[in-house]
């Protein structure tokens, strides 16, 4: 069955709404990244991005920050450098409906098709990835900080046409 676009998150509230990043959401982004993760972006890595016309995006549920997410475009390839759905509201579609969004303005850059680099260790973001076709392409060793060293990154990509029928 063909999926549509963003499609709603599967979640009892429909009031979603995607927007551009703005330096007024920074504080918040940060603090969210806070909690996510043993090695977060710092507030200036989000501000960066920004600076550097990376496409960032917030999504808000109900008027609150749900997730966000940075990509790059660059002709016809999308990296995406961060997705993240704010903890208490993980497992309810937001992350695969961020995705989609991003899919979506990736292909108004002109992208055919998208990388990403993802930890071992991360099993929602990799089950995630699986589920909406990407594929392991590649390893970079010890690519990421860890408590006990370094991890490696796996580098997915998947193809963009064709991926409404995901
Ligand atoms: C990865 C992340 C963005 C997923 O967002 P989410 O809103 O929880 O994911 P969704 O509910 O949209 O789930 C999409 C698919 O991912 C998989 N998935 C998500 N979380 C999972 C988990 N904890 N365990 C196993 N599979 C999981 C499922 O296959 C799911 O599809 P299904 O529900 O139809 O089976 C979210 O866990 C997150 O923000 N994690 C912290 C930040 C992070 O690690 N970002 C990725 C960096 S590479």
């Amino acid at each position: 069955m063909m999926r549509a676009q963003a499609w709603p998150a599967r979640d009892d509230s429909p009031k979603l709404s995607f927007a551009p990043m703005r330096d007024e959401h920074l504080d918040e982004v940060a603090d969210v990244e806070g909690t996510l993760y043993d090695f977060p972006w710092s507030r200036l890595n989000f501000a960066d991005s920004l600076a550097a016309g990376y496409c960032c995006r917030v999504l808000w549920q109900d008027g609150a920050l749900a997730a966000y997410a940075v990509m790059m475009c660059v002709l016809d390839e999308a990296h995406l450098l961060n997705i993240s759905v704010v903890r208490g509201r993980q497992r309810h579609g937001l992350g695969r409906c961020m995705l989609d969004h991003l899919v979506h303005e990736a292909r108004g850059y002109g992208a055919e098709r998208m990388f990403l680099e993802v930890r071992p260790s991360n099993v929602a973001a990799r089950a995630m990835y699986d589920r909406a076709g990407f594929s392991p392409i590649g390893r970079r060793p010890g690519y990421y900080p860890a408590a006990d060293g370094r991890e490696d990154a796996i580098v997915m990509s998947a193809e963009l046409d064709g991926w409404w029928a995901r």
